[in-house]
């Protein structure tokens, strides 16, 4: 079983901070009060922050992916070292993140891992613009994560032997895009991790956001359209985690699949499958490419 039990935070850059701070609204996520001009704190459960965006080149700057507790972290920190990673803790960092600890290194492509516990929950509730409810937790407070993230690597095997065998993440199953794609999950939720094949520099294709009910999907749809958003794919649903969704451009380049309903997976009771196609039906391109 791996150390890592969620998605925890991702940290996102933009040019213009000013343009995601609409995006979030558009979103129903909440601009937190500890924001600064340098630095955009979006909430969407009792979690300080689940995005945090800063000034720079449009891209994913970490990913934070959680552990329970500091002798989770210590052994996570072993396991890395035993597989030849290498890895840092930097004190001031997790100060910056609102963490007690984190640790960090760099996966087969290249892309920033932080790997922290005892996030901070401040004593103001999260509070939607649009009353817009969030999935994020199953059995406990936030054990879900934020949602997931999909991410290409041009050395699959790599990838695979990192995040399945050193970090011990679980195979939900297989889709064919035609390639080979993995979809992995930590807990309960269907995957908080999938990668494929695509030749170049690793990068993320987009992350996840689950909302209640088709009904928030539809409302963040309209608004969306509304204000001009450019919309990536049509409203679809998925074949293997059952999500009905859409995706959407994110002012950081990356998408942002946006959608309800996702099943989840009971280890005790789970076979891998090989899905022929990532959706049942719809998620069709607008003059975008979509996964
Ligand atoms: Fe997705």
């Amino acid at each position: 079983m791996s150390e890592v039990v969620a998605c925890g935070y991702i940290g996102l850059t933009c040019g213009d901070l000013e343009e995601w701070r609409q995006f979030a609204g558009h979103l129903g996520m909440q601009v937190s009060g500890q924001s600064s001009g340098e630095k955009l704190l979006l909430r969407m459960d009792e979690r300080a922050y689940r995005i945090a965006v800063t000034p720079g080149e449009k891209g994913v700057q970490y990913v934070g992916w959680e552990v329970p507790n500091a002798a989770a972290l210590e052994r996570l920190r072993g396991r890395l070292a035993a597989a030849g990673v290498e890895t840092d803790a930097d004190d001031a960092v997790a100060k910056e993140r609102g963490v007690e600890a984190l640790v960090r290194c760099l996966d087969p492509g290249g892309n920033q891992l932080e790997f922290f516990y005892g996030a901070r929950i401040p004593a103001d509730s999260f509070v939607s613009p649009n009353g817009t409810s969030f999935v994020t937790s199953d059995r406990g407070p936030g054990d879900l994560g934020f949602g997931h993230v999909v991410v290409t690597f041009e050395d699959y095997e790599a990838a695979r032997k990192f995040y399945m065998d050193t970090l011990g993440f679980r195979v939900s199953d297989i889709c064919l895009l035609p390639d080979p794609w993995m979809f992995a999950h930590v807990n309960p939720r269907h995957h908080s991790l999938a990668f494929g094949p695509v030749p170049g520099p690793s990068t993320y294709h987009h992350f996840m956001l689950e909302v209640e009910s088709i009904d928030m999907v539809g409302l963040a749809f309209d608004r969306m359209t509304k204000a001009g958003v450019p919309i990536a794919t049509t409203l679809g649903k998925h074949t293997n985690d059952h999500m009905v969704s859409f995706y959407v451009h994110t002012p950081s380049g990356l998408e942002v699949e946006y959608g309800c309903a996702g099943r989840k997976i009971d280890d005790a009771a789970w076979s891998s499958t090989t899905y022929d196609s990532p959706s049942l039906w719809g998620h069709h391109p607008l003059g975008a490419s979509a996964a």
